[in-house]
């Protein structure tokens, strides 16, 4: 049996993903790794895990021969403001990463996980109900490097016949670790200051409309389009899930039906909001529901439920400390 290697492996979704492979497939078969260097004693937590910068071919040959890596989930990468932060920067890690990632799984034959994103879509591809085949000109460096990512683990895929998978996904909702960066990261906060101060100041205006998933429906997602038949795949890379369609307005709303006192007022900020002005305002995931059975099963009420219990218990363990 081979093991299964996680690249960035500490941020929002690698802290959830890495425990739910691991619970899957084996505490011993999962490695997780990041840039980031754990202080000491850190690292027992993470277990097994490593320093691997992703953007270092000669650091990700050696792990791949070390571990006998069969899959690799390649989550290192700059989220959408950062990356428009850092351009240079997010062109390197985002393309290089990539590229030596296939590189060493066409050496080694593994499968590769490519986490693509709704960054990948632009001001002119359709906005409304966005097709898995539509137009696809992103104004981000961050979209620039999905779509060229999307693409190259296609080519892969067809010319070195490597089995590369991948997913668009939506603005992720979740409570373990804080998200790194990205233009959806004022749904988070908005619970956890909610949970917190019981108001907040949105950097999105009240009606910016995007699509959004609660993380335990997009582990669920990685993990089955990783699973599925090969012969059931129409695209490789990648496919639109979603779970719901939310405006911040709407979500403040759903808080309040369980912290009444909540008060959100808005500071637009002009570099995020012309991030999601470019982004799909609802996409259509029919091709995954049919291919692979794709079925999210938090809405907003129910993911709101959940946020909130899951937050107030974390601040309750934290003050009790
Ligand atoms: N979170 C979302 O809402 C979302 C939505 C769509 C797609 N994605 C994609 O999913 C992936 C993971 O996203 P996330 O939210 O966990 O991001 P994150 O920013 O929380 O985590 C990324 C991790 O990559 C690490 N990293 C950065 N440079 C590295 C390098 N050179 N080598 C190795 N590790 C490096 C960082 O230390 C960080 O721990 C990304 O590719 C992102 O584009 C995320």
């Amino acid at each position: 049996m081979t093991t299964i290697l996680v690249t960035g492996a500490l941020g929002q979704i690698g802290s959830e993903l890495v425990p739910a492979l691991r619970e899957r497939y084996g505490a011993d078969r999962v490695i997780a790794t990041d840039l980031k260097v754990l202080p000491p004693g850190g690292a027992a937590a993470v277990a097994p895990y490593g320093h691997l910068d992703c953007t270092e071919p000669h650091q990700l040959h050696e792990v791949v021969r070390r571990y006998d890596v069969g899959t690799i989930y390649h989550l290192a990468a700059l989220l959408s403001a950062s990356a428009e932060a850092a351009p240079q920067l997010a062109w390197s890690v985002n393309m290089s990463g990539l590229y030596n990632v296939l590189e060493v799984a066409r050496e080694y034959g593994c499968q590769v996980f490519f986490p693509s994103s709704i960054g990948v879509f632009g001001p002119s591809t359709p906005r409304d109900a966005t097709p898995q085949v539509t137009i696809q000109r992103p104004t981000t460096i961050y979209g620039i490097t999905k779509v060229a990512g999307e693409l190259l683990c296609d080519y892969y895929a067809q010319r070195f016949g490597i089995d590369t998978r991948g997913l668009r996904l939506p603005g992720l909702v979740s409570y373990v670790a804080a998200p790194g960066g990205g233009t959806t990261d004022y749904a988070v906060e908005m619970f956890t200051h909610a949970v917190r101060y019981a108001s907040y100041t949105c950097f999105l205006s009240a009606d910016t409309r995007l699509d959004m998933m609660y993380m335990p429906d997009a582990i669920a997602a990685m993990m089955h389009v990783m699973e599925a038949e090969a012969g059931r795949l129409r695209y490789r890379n990648a496919y639109n899930v979603t779970a719901m369609s939310v405006t911040p307005a709407e979500i403040a709303e759903a808080i309040r039906r369980h912290i009444p006192g909540f008060g959100v007022d808005y500071e637009i900020d002009p570099v995020r909001q012309a991030i999601a002005d470019s982004w799909p305002r609802s996409l259509d995931d029919s091709a995954a529901h049919r291919d692979w059975g794709w079925a999210p099963r938090f809405d907003l009420d129910a993911m709101t439920k959940d946020m909130l219990a899951r937050l107030k218990d974390k601040l309750a363990a934290a003050r009790g400390r």
